[in-house]
C-alpha cells in the first residue's frame, strides 16, 4: 500500500494539485509507519501545533522525546532545538524539516568565543543558555533555560561565572542572584525589539491588563512586567493570576496554545508584533516530506555529543 500511496502522492504533488488536507492525511499515515512522534514548539505556525503531538518549550520537548517510545522525532522548531533533541535521544533519528531553521541569538556565540572568554577567567564556570550549538554546550559547564537560569546560577559554587549568549537573559538572572556574572553580549533580535514605549502604549490601552514577559526582552522591558517567565512558565502565570486581559511580551506564535489553553482570556502583543521568521518555515508539507524521506536529519558528532549532555546533565541535577 505504502508506495502505491506514494506514487500517488508524487503524481498529485506534480500536477500541484495537493491541498493541505492531503498533506496532512499522510502525516498521519507516515507517522504511523514510521514509529515517528512530531514535536512542535510553542511559537510554531498553529497548523504545526495542531498535528503535534506535543508542543512545549526547548528543552521540555527535547526530554519528553527521550520518554515516548518512537524510533524518528520530527522537531518543529529552530536548529538548536533540533540538536537537543539529538544529544538527549541518540538512538533515535531526529528530523527537521527545513535545516534552514536557525537561531540567529544562537549564532552570537562560538566554542572558540568561549575559549577566550575562559583565558582571560580561568576560574570561571561556564552557563550556557539552550539556545546554542551543540558544540558550545560541549565548551560550557552548564546549561541553562529561560525556566532555569536563576537556580542554575544560584547552586554554582564558583569565584566567577560566565554567562551566554542572551545578554538580557543575563541582566536578569544578575538582578534576580545578586551575582557578578560575566555575560555575553548576544541578543534575540526578536525580543531585543520589543521597548518599554511599546509595552507603556499597551499598558495605557489596557489597564487592568497582567503583563508577562519573557527574559530575553531587555531589563526596562523587564522591570514593566508583573512576572518574566520562559514560553511554557506562561501558561503557569496565566492559570495563577486567573486575570482576563494579559499583554505578552514574547513571539507573537505564543498566542496560539494560550488562546487554546484559556480561551476566555484576551492575549495581546505589542503593536509592531514580535515575529521570529526561522519559527515559521516549518510548513506540513514539509512535515511530509522529512517523514517519507526519512531526512534532513540533525546529527551530533559523539565526541561534542558527549560534552554537551555533560552540561545540559548538570542543569537536569540542579533541577
Ligand atoms: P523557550 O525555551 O522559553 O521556549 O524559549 C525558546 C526561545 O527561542 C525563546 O525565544
Ligand atoms: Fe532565536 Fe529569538 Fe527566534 Fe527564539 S525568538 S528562536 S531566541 S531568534
Amino acid at each position: 500500500m505504502p508506495r502505491l500511496f506514494l506514487l500517488w502522492g508524487k503524481l498529485m504533488r506534480e500536477k500541484g494539485d495537493v491541498d493541505k488536507g492531503d498533506f496532512i492525511g499522510r502525516i498521519e499515515i507516515l507517522r504511523r509507519e514510521r514509529n515517528a512522534v512530531i514535536l512542535a514548539h510553542n511559537y510554531q505556525p498553529a497548523e504545526i501545533q495542531d498535528l503535534a503531538d506535543f508542543t512545549g518549550d526547548s528543552l521540555g520537548l527535547a526530554r519528553k522525546a527521550a520518554e515516548v517510545d518512537a524510533e524518528v522525532i520530527v522537531f518543529c522548531g529552530v536548529h538548536f532545538m533540533a540538536e537537543t533533541s539529538a544529544i538527549i535521544n541518540p538512538d533515535k533519528i531526529t528530523l527537521l524539516p527545513e535545516p534552514g531553521a536557525g537561531c540567529p541569538l544562537a549564532d552570537t556565540v562560538t566554542p572558540e568565543g568561549i575559549a577566550t572568554l575562559k583565558g582571560l577567567h580561568p576560574r570561571a564556570k561556564v552557563v550556557t543558555y539552550v539556545n546554542s550549538s551543540a558544540a558550545v554546550k560541549a565548551a560550557s559547564d552548564y546549561c541553562c533555560t529561560s525556566g532555569n537560569a536563576v537556580e542554575v546560577v544560584e547552586a554554582i559554587d564558583a569565584p566567577e561565572i560566565i554567562f551566554t549568549p542572551d545578554g538580557n537573559l543575563g541582566r536578569y538572572v544578575r538582578r534576580i542572584t545578586g551575582r557578578e556574572l560575566i555575560i555575553w553580549e548576544g541578543r534575540c533580535p526578536v525580543h531585543d525589539r520589543i521597548t518599554a514605549e511599546m509595552v507603556r502604549e499597551r499598558k495605557r490601552e489596557f489597564p487592568s491588563a497582567l503583563v508577562v514577559a519573557h527574559p530575553e526582552c531587555r531589563e526596562e522591558v523587564l522591570e514593566l512586567a508583573d512576572a518574566v517567565a520562559s514560553t511554557s512558565g506562561m501558561f503557569r502565570v496565566v492559570q495563577e493570576s486567573g486575570a482576563r486581559e494579559v499583554i505578552v511580551l514574547t513571539e507573537v506564535g505564543m498566542g496560539y496554545p494560550l488562546s487554546r489553553k484559556f480561551p476566555e482570556v484576551r492575549f495581546i502583543f505589542p503593536a509592531a508584533e514580535p515575529l521570529c521568521h526561522d519559527m515559521k518555515l516549518i510548513t506540513p508539507e514539509k512535515v511530509e516530506k522529512a517523514l517519507r524521506e526519512l531526512q534532513p536529519r540533525v546529527t551530533v558528532p559523539e565526541d561534542i555529543r558527549l560534552g554537551a549532555l555533560l552540561s545540559v546533565e548538570r542543569m537536569l541535577a540542579i533541577g
